[in-house]
């Protein structure tokens, strides 16, 4: 019998992150570096109780964070949010790019990432993408048939010269007129832990500009900065691309509350551009019409009454021993021709095994890691799926997130004795 489902349907492919989540449950004893998950210890739990029993002690305050919301998200949320985003850009802020008119909230940033690739492209459509970039953000341009093109990632972000040669090439092939944005995650890269500068910003909203004639429309930078504000040092933050000159018509800013706060309540927000702002809050009326008010009312009161910013700074300590508590067990553990990206932030460490040496999902090494009972993400699963290369599978995503300091150190011990064994 034909098939009942829409090409979509059969299209969309079983996503490698189940899969390793699903490995990591059903094998007890097995530590996993793999998942991208928060650390239980940093959860809110009691800051959340004592929130969500001012919002529900009385029906004033209750009962609307308990009915259904507005689409484009909670005025108060939204406003908070926008000052928020002003606060981190400092004096790089404006009012017109920050403004809270411009601000939409989700149901995590993972919403908004695939409502915008609604709004924005048809099958046959490409999207630039780091190379490598977040794993689960390729598997919606996989399931929608957009097309996705890599562009060379350096320690500071991508590599322009490559950008550059990208855009060239598909201006010459014709295809320029199906790019639709650039995806760049830009503070501590998932998966390698790469920042970028605000200088490479600049340079690639400049370039995706100069190639707009040729594409015959706009092409957005596509900022996600989910990890933010899980920093390390409290020294300044790079700022966004939103305070740059033209931000307000091409850059469109995805974040996330998940990480900083608690993924329990997954909450995500965004500044979009016209005509994007209005076809998201369109297409999130067809989701859902709005994210959870209860959740959305937690964050607001944590982040009003200043609560939000003390439980970060925990946070980010926190993460901050857990990597020193990693790079330590790396030094001591790896061969020292494993090159190692550390990261100033975020939950990652990206390995580097030498050219030859495969650590993909088929490889010795990725078995041999299974039986010692060590879980990491194979590199190759975070690469798009790109004609015009081939995908490396020399390279490994180690995270130091949710596993305890004491799994930290014996996981690295495992996948370091592991790699002693073929390199
Ligand atoms: C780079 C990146 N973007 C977006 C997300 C989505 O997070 P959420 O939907 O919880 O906001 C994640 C989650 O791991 C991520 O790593």
């Amino acid at each position: 019998m034909k098939t009942v489902l829409s090409k979509m349907g059969q299209r969309t492919g079983v996503p490698p992150i189940s899969w390793l989540m699903q490995t990591a449950l059903t094998r007890p004893k097995l530590i996993s570096l793999a998942a991208g998950f928060t650390d239980n210890a940093t959860l809110p739990v009691e800051l959340s109780r004592k929130l969500l029993n001012d919002i529900l002690r009385s029906p004033k305050t209750g009962q609307p964070a308990l009915q259904y919301g507005v689409t484009a998200g909670a005025e108060n949320l939204r406003e908070l949010t926008a000052k928020h985003l002003q606060k981190l850009d400092g004096k790089n802020a404006t009012a017109k790019t920050h403004a809270s008119g411009r601000v939409i909230i989700s149901g995590g940033s993972q919403q908004l990432l695939y409502m915008t690739l609604e709004a924005l492209c048809d099958e046959g459509d490409l999207i630039l993408v780091e190379d490598p970039t977040y794993f689960v953000f390729l598997s919606i341009l996989q399931s929608r048939g957009i097309q996705a093109r890599g562009v060379k990632l350096e320690r500071d972000g991508i590599d322009l010269v490559h950008l550059e040669k990208v855009l060239a090439r598909l201006k010459k092939s014709g295809e320029l007129r199906r790019v639709k944005a650039l995806y760049l995650v830009t503070y501590f890269q998932n998966p390698t832990g790469a920042t970028t500068s605000l200088a490479k910003k600049s340079a690639a909203l400049k370039l995706l500009k100069k190639f707009e004639r040729a594409a015959g429309h706009p092409i957005y930078l596509l900022e996600d900065a989910a990890y933010r504000e899980l920093r390390f040092d409290h020294g300044d933050d790079i700022p966004t691309a939103l305070t740059l000159p033209g931000a307000k018509e091409r850059v469109i800013y995805t974040g996330t509350y998940s990480k900083p706060y608690a993924p329990g309540a997954r909450l995500g927000f965004g500044i979009l551009p016209e005509p994007i702002f209005t076809t998201v809050q369109r297409i999130k009326g067809n989701h859902d019409f709005g994210t959870a008010n209860l959740l959305q009312q937690l964050l607001a009161r944590a982040l009003e009454t200043g609560l939000y910013d003390r439980h970060v700074v925990k946070v980010r300590k926190n993460y901050a021993k857990k990597a020193a508590v990693m790079k330590r067990a790396l030094a001591e553990h790896f061969p020292a021709n494993v090159e190692i990206w550390e990261s100033g932030g975020g939950l990652y460490f990206w390995a580097r095994l030498p050219k030859g040496i495969s650590a993909g999902v088929k490889s010795k090494v990725f078995q041999a890691a299974l039986k010692a009972d060590v879980l990491y993400v194979p590199g190759e699963l975070c690469y798009a799926d790109d004609p015009s290369r081939a995908k490396p599978d020399n390279e490994m995503r180690i995270s130091f997130g949710s596993a305890s300091e004491e799994n930290i150190r014996q996981g690295i011990a495992r996948l370091g004795a592991v790699l002693r064994k073929f390199l």
